[in-house]
C-alpha cells in the first residue's frame, strides 16, 4: 500500500494531468477545464484495478469488503471505532459468522487495510458508505452517522471519484443531504465526482445469500454516476438493477423493509385471533405455504429485532408528514409489533397461573436466546430486551442463556442488563427455573434437553414443534 504522502502526490499529479488534457479544448468552460475522464473511471472498475474505500466496518461494511476483495480489487475499510480498525490488521473478527480466518486471509492477500485516518480517502477511486441509520429517541430518522461521514469526505473529496451511499434511509438523502456538503469545496456532482445510492440488502448469519449472491439496485446522480456504479457493483454481485434516480433506489430499500414490517404485523395478528380459537397459527403457514402461487410465508415472533425492520418504516413515515401524507398502514403495523412482547409475558403470566397456580412475581424465568434473531450475535432492537423488562417489572427474576452473546454489552437503550452474563444449559440450571421462554431459536440450543427438564416452556417460534418435540409443558406464544 502507497504511504499517504506519496498517495495524496500521485492524486494532485493524477488531477493536473486530468485538468491540463481537459483544458486543451474548450478552454472558456469551467466544467471543461475541470472534467474527469469517466471512460479511464470505468475501465478501471471493469478491469479491477481501482482502490476501493468502504467506510463502516459493521455487520453491512465488513461483508462487503470481502466481496470486493474477492474480485480482485484493492480496499481501504475505514472506520471510527480504532479497535475494530486495530482488531481487523491484526486478522481478528469482532463478528461472530465472519471467521477470524476469512479476515487474516485478507490481510495476508495484501490488498487490504483497515484505517481511521480519514485523510487517506484521497486514495481510493471509490467510496462505499455503509455507517449506521438509527432513530432519534423521539423516533425520528438520525442522520448524524451519514452527515459526519460525508463531512469528512467532502474536504478530501477529489475530481473523479465515485462516491455511494448503502446506508437505508428515506428518498431524498443522497441528493438532498450529502450532495450540498459533498459540493462545499466547489466539486460538482455528475461532472467533477460521482454521487449513487446502491441499498445493501445483507442478510447476516444467511449462508445461501452472501454479499455476492444479492443482486443490487443502483440510482444514481446522472447517467455517469448511474454507469460508473453499476460498473463497480458489476464486478462483485451477482447482478445490478439501474434505475432512475438515488430516490427511487432509496424508496426500493425502505418498500423491501416495509413489505416485511407489514407481513410480519400481520401473522403476529393472525397468531393471537387463531391462538384464542385453539388453531396453531405454524401449522396454518406450512399448510398455506403449499399454494404455488400468491402466497408468501412471514413468521410471527416475539417482536420485531434488529437494524432495520423495526426502524426503517419510519425513515418514510417521517418524510411522508413532508408531503402531508399519514402512512396509517406502516404506523399500524408498528403497533401490532411492538405489542408482541406484551402478549408473551400474558401468555406466560396465564401459563403459570393456570398450570402451577403461581403469578410471576416471584418466579425465576429463564429467557432463550436474545439476539435478535437465530444463529447470529446481534442484540440490537432485540425484543428480547423488551421481555426482560417487562418479566422483571412484575417481579420475577430473568437469566438468560445465549451461545452467541456471552455477556451482555453496555448500550445506551439497556444499561440495566450490561453486564450479564450468559448461564450454562445445564439440566439442573432448567429444572431450577420456573419457565423458560424461547425468544431466539439458536440452531445451537438443544430443545429436547430444554423440553425434558423445564417445568413450563413457552415457545414463540415453534423451535420445538421444528425440532419434532411435543410436550404438554410446551406453550406456544
Ligand atoms: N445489519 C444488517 O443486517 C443490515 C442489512 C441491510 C442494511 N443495513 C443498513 O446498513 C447500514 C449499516 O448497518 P450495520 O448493521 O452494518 O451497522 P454497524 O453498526 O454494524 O456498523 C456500522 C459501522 O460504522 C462505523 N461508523 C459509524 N460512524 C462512522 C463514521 N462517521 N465514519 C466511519 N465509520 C463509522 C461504526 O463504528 C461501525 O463499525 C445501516 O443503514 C443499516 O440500516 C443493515
Amino acid at each position: 500500500m502507497v504511504s499517504n504522502a506519496a498517495a495524496e502526490k500521485a492524486d494532485v499529479q493524477r488531477d493536473m494531468k486530468a485538468s491540463r488534457t481537459s483544458s486543451r479544448g474548450d478552454k472558456s468552460s469551467a466544467a471543461a477545464a475541470r472534467a474527469v475522464d469517466v471512460e479511464a473511471l470505468h475501465r478501471r472498475f471493469v478491469a479491477r484495478e481501482a482502490t476501493i474505500g468502504v467506510i463502516g466496518l459493521g455487520y453491512v461494511g465488513l461483508p462487503l469488503v470481502g466481496a470486493i476483495l474477492g474480485s480482485g480489487f484493492a480496499v481501504l475499510g475505514f472506520d471510527i471505532d480504532a479497535e475494530k480498525v486495530a482488531q481487523l490488521n491484526a486478522g481478528h473478527s469482532y463478528i461472530r459468522h465472519i471467521p477470524a480466518a476469512t479476515i487474516a486471509g485478507w490481510r495476508r492477500g495484501g490488498r487490504f487495510n483497515a484505517i481511521a485516518d480519514f485523510t487517506r480517502l484521497r486514495e481510493v477511486d471509490a467510496v462505499l458508505i455503509c455507517v449506521p441509520t438509527p432513530l432519534t429517541r423521539h423516533r425520528e430518522p438520525d442522520l448524524a452517522y451519514v452527515v459526519g461521514t460525508t463531512e469528512a469526505i467532502a474536504p478530501k473529496l477529489r475530481p473523479g471519484q465515485l462516491i455511494v451511499l448503502e446506508s437505508t434511509t428515506y428518498p431524498g438523502t443522497t441528493r438532498e443531504v450529502m450532495q450540498p456538503i459533498l459540493e462545499r469545496g466547489g466539486l460538482k456532482s455528475g461532472v467533477d465526482f460521482f454521487l449513487a445510492y446502491s441499498p445493501e440488502r445483507e442478510d447476516p448469519g444467511n449462508t445461501q445469500f452472501s454479499t455476492t449472491k444479492i443482486p443490487k439496485v443502483v440510482g444514481g446522480d446522472g447517467p455517469d454516476a448511474l454507469r460508473l456504479v453499476t460498473a463497480l457493483y458489476d464486478q462483485f454481485v451477482s447482478g445490478t438493477i439501474p434505475v432512475s434516480s438515488p430516490e427511487t433506489a432509496e424508496a426500493v430499500k425502505l418498500t423491501e423493509n416495509i413489505f416485511r414490517a407489514v407481513n410480519i404485523a400481520l401473522v403476529n395478528e393472525l397468531k393471537m385471533v387463531y391462538a384464542a380459537m385453539g388453531i396453531d397459527v405454524w401449522e396454518v403457514i406450512k399448510a398455506a405455504s403449499t399454494k404455488p402461487f400468491g402466497f408468501m410465508p412471514f413468521y410471527p415472533g416475539p417482536g420485531l429485532g434488529g437494524h432495520c425492520i423495526p426502524i426503517d418504516p419510519f425513515y418514510l413515515t417521517w418524510k411522508a408528514r413532508e408531503y402531508d401524507i399519514s402512512t396509517r398502514f406502516i404506523e399500524l403495523a408498528g403497533e401490532v409489533n411492538t405489542r408482541m412482547p406484551h402478549y408473551v409475558v400474558e401468555r406466560l403470566s396465564g401459563a403459570l397461573n393456570e398450570r402451577f397456580g403461581k403469578s410471576v412475581k416471584g418466579t425465576r424465568i429463564l429467557l432463550l436466546g436474545i439476539a435478535y434473531k437465530k444463529n447470529v450475535d446481534d442484540i440490537r432492537e432485540s425484543p428480547a430486551f423488551k421481555l426482560m423488562e417487562l418479566i422483571e417489572a412484575r417481579g420475577a427474576s430473568v437469566a438468560y442463556h445465549d451461545p452467541y452473546v456471552p455477556e451482555i454489552p453496555m448500550s445506551r437503550e439497556h444499561k440495566e442488563f450490561a453486564g450479564r452474563r450468559s448461564v450454562a444449559l445445564t439440566p439442573a440450571a432448567l429444572r431450577d427455573c420456573d419457565a423458560a421462554l424461547i425468544c431466539t431459536d439458536h440452531d445451537e440450543v438443544d430443545y429436547h434437553l430444554v423440553a425434558e427438564c423445564c417445568p413450563l416452556l413457552v415457545d414463540t417460534r415453534n423451535a420445538c414443534a421444528n425440532a419434532g418435540i411435543a410436550a404438554a409443558s410446551i406453550v406456544k406464544a
